[in-house]
């Protein structure tokens, strides 16, 4: 009987991290399981799984102490994923996604004969560290309604060393916060 307590309850606490939606269902699982006192103690720990769950979704690490000691190498490999759309030589002619020279530091949706979604048209300001930062993170979590098909990139170190490699592909590089 606690044997088989703990074991939900352990459910429980790996659902916190895992999603909500699991979390909720393991939690159904234990009302349908269990007496109500038992039921009562399951929902203690998983009460806190919806504002975990959400904190995570929308937390964006910070790539800035990154930057600095990047991996330019494997930033420039990373690249290939996006060079499917994009160009990067100064330049070059927009492709499925606009000319990507000069990004870092850039006005905002400037690239001269591309076609921008309004939902970019609309987003204004410069391509900073950070907004580069949440923009790759989750593409249409920053921009909801871009029409750049790219789901994202997990890493902040694989974001640190792709924008370190982009940051270089400019007539003047933006300098790193801190250097
Ligand atoms: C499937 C095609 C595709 C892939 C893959 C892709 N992009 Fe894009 N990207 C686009 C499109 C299309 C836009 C224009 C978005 C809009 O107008 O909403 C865009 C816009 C951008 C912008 C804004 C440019 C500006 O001028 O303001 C940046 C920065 C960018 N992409 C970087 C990247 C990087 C870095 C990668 C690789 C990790 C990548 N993209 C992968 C299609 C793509």
């Amino acid at each position: 009987m606690s044997g088989e307590f703990y074991k939900v309850w352990g459910s429980g606490m790996i659902a916190v991290t895992v999603a909500l939606a699991i979390g909720i269902g393991i939690n159904e699982l234990t009302h349908s399981e269990h007496h109500a006192e038992n039921a009562y103690k399951v929902d203690v720990p998983e009460g806190g799984a919806p504002t975990a769950v959400v904190a995570e979704k929308k937390l964006i690490e910070p790539i800035t102490p990154l930057l600095a000691s990047a991996d330019l190498a494997a930033g420039e490999k990373y690249f290939k994923r996006c060079a499917t759309c994009h160009s990067l030589e100064k330049g070059a002619p927009n492709k499925i996604g606009p000319n990507l020279y000069n990004i870092v530091g850039n006005q905002v949706g400037i690239a001269s004969g591309f076609a921008y979604s309004d939902a970019l048209k609309a987003m204004g300001g410069q391509w900073g560290f950070g907004q580069l930062n949440a923009f790759l993170t989750k593409p249409k979590d920053l921009v909801p309604g871009t029409k750049m098909n790219f789901v994202g990139i997990k890493k902040a170190q694989d974001r640190a060393n792709l924008i370190a490699f982009l940051r270089q592909r400019a007539d003047s590089p933006l300098p790193i916060p801190g250097q």
